[in-house]
């Protein structure tokens, strides 16, 4: 079976989404594939109670018990490790990761960002966007590299920005999108139909179309 591990640090909408599409679309039937455990590296993200809700184990890795970003992602690897995972998805997780983390799950390791990126990398995204004044903005599904927010495309999903739009009715909209976009993009890796080869991401399905698809 094609095991998939969730790392979150809050929320958990985008992990809820992903709950949902592999509960509506019988991922374990179809896709031979699951979600079978949820990591966080806070205790207090609500974000595990959306886990055990769905009868997934969860895991607390806190960073605050590590006395360096190299043990704490040593100590991340291993209980993901654990689980053997075919796919690691980060849903909200928001620690920045070591280069041997990231080569460690080359390949394998998934990001959702609230941008188009490379447009608005880091925090803030949706500030950064009203503030830029575009007039189109969204969310960018990719492959980790050790460059933040900088891995290799696999999905984007576009929204546009109203002129009387606050950061929060931003990414309220934006937030939707991103609920179609992450579990389209885990699917299509699920599939095999998309995966990293020599640092570029191969596809033998159109995956904007399948964007658009899942949109209506
Ligand atoms: C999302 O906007 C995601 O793109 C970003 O953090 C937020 C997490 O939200 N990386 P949630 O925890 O999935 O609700």
């Amino acid at each position: 079976m094609k095991r998939v591990v969730v790392l979150i640090s809050g929320r958990g909408s985008n992990l809820q989404a992903l709950l949902r599409a592999a509960r509506i679309e019988r991922w374990r039937e179809t896709l031979n594939a699951d979600i079978v455990h949820v990591i966080s590296n806070r205790p207090q993200a609500p974000g595990l109670a959306v886990a055990r809700e769905a009868g997934v184990s969860t895991e607390v890795v806190d960073h605050r018990a590590f006395p360096s970003r190299a043990a704490f992602d040593a100590a991340l690897a291993t209980a993901i490790e654990a689980h053997a995972p075919f796919l690691v998805v980060l849903a909200g997780f928001m620690r920045v990761l070591t280069r041997d983390f990231v080569q460690r799950f080359n390949g394998r390791l998934i990001n959702i960002h609230p941008s188009l990126l490379p447009a608005f990398p880091g925090l803030a995204t949706h500030r950064q966007a009203l503030a830029a004044g575009v007039r189109f903005h969204g969310a960018t599904v990719h492959f980790v590299s050790v460059e933040l927010d900088g891995g290799p495309i696999i999905g984007q999903a576009v929204v546009p920005v109203r002129l009387d739009d606050t950061e929060e009715s931003l990414a309220a909209r934006v937030l939707q999108a991103e609920h179609r976009l992450l579990p389209t993009c885990v699917r299509l890796l699920l599939e095999g139909r998309v995966r990293l080869q020599a640092d570029r991401v191969a596809a033998d399905v159109d995956v904007a179309q399948q964007l658009a698809l899942a949109a209506l």
